[in-house]
């Protein structure tokens, strides 16, 4: 197998989240960021903005500029250092679209038919607006691992495929020239239970939800979030249990302090016995402020100082530019490709 990691001897752990909306979510936190920020002592990390695949969403031209900027500020205000980890955004590395190309034509037509994402979300679009885009964006996704020679990636149970989809693309490829790419394991991050809309706790929290009461965003100013938890739909009754089936308000706020604090459930169910719920409240909302206070401030001073923000990201655009330039420059060597 290649050498994933030259420059050090550390495994090589890659991610990329999708600029998607003007702020990321508890939920998108709690599910990803937050498990990539622990990532960093272990591996060698690049993580990175995913804005051609966002461009699939046809956002306006300011949308798509400022969430991706948004989104960088996010990962680096989390905890992603940029002098450790790589943190980039990919439009501004050519190469992942350049190794998209030769693995699409390694792509059977059949394979890409049965990823289940596209599946769901061109029957949910229709064929007049579902475009070549969506069909090979887990052709794209490859490209964004493979370029990188990643060891593990860290993503949820919904990128599965997309993963078995990329190590047999790198399967295939080292079969047919020899060894060229690391064959990655998808690295599925651990569910933190689940964080449901405060409003519908019946319901994933989600940008799209109906009531943006219902949304945890870290670019928020805390004081709306607390207000958000206060109103927080709670159930009948007035015990503090964990029961998602009969109280599914009270057992996402317990969700939500669990995964925040590290205290496991039936712990926090102790601590709450002869509580009210807006004891409980409370100490969510206080909870989360105290995590995600000093996230939103090192981000909105980052999206207040575009030139250091940019300055960073250029920087780690140089850095995973080499190493895709590298893997580019192995793949079209073998194939036969001019460069
Ligand atoms: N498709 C991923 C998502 O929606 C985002 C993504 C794009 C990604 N490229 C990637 C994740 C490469 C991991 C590795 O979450």
């Amino acid at each position: 197998m290649p050498n994933s990691s030259t420059a050090t001897a550390k495994p090589r752990a890659l991610s990329l989240a999708q600029p998607t909306a003007d702020s990321m979510h508890l939920g998108n936190y709690l599910g990803a960021l937050r498990q990539w920020v622990g990532m960093q002592d272990e591996f060698e990390a690049f993580f990175g903005v995913a804005n051609l695949h966002s461009y699939n969403e046809w956002p306006s031209p300011e949308e798509l500029h400022e969430r991706t900027l948004a989104t960088a500020a996010q990962i680096i205000g989390a905890g992603i250092d940029p002098d450790r980890s790589v943190v980039f955004v990919q439009s501004q590395i050519p190469e992942h679209t350049q190794l998209m190309w030769t693995l699409a034509c390694m792509t059977g037509f059949g394979q890409a038919s049965r990823m289940t994402q596209f599946k769901d979300k061109s029957a949910k679009r229709g064929v007049d607006t579902t475009n070549v885009g969506l069909f090979t964006y887990p052709i794209l996704m490859a490209a964004d691992i493979l370029i990188y020679q990643a060891d593990k990636v860290p993503v949820g149970e919904d990128q599965r495929q997309h993963l078995e989809l990329t190590r047999d693309l790198a399967e295939r490829f080292n079969a047919r020239y020899g060894d060229t790419f690391v064959v990655p394991d998808a690295h599925i991050l651990a569910s933190v239970g689940k964080i449901q809309d405060l409003q519908e706790p019946t319901a994933k929290m989600s940008k799209s939800a109906a009531s943006p009461n219902g949304l945890i965003n870290l670019l928020d100013d805390p004081k709306k979030n607390t207000k958000k938890f206060k109103s927080a739909v709670t159930d009948s009754g007035s015990e503090i249990t964990y029961d998602f089936e009969n109280k599914p308000g009270v057992s996402n706020l317990l969700s939500i302090l669990s995964a925040i604090s590290g205290t496991p459930v039936p712990q926090l169910v102790e601590e709450f016995d002869g509580k009210l719920y807006g004891h409980l409240k409370v100490a969510v909302a206080e909870a989360v402020a105290d995590e995600v206070s000093p996230i939103r401030a090192r981000a909105l001073e980052l999206l207040d100082d575009r030139a250091e923000l940019e300055r960073l990201l250029d920087r780690g655009a140089e850095k995973a530019r080499t190493v895709a330039y590298a893997t580019t420059k192995a793949v079209y060597d073998k194939i036969g490709m001019l460069i």
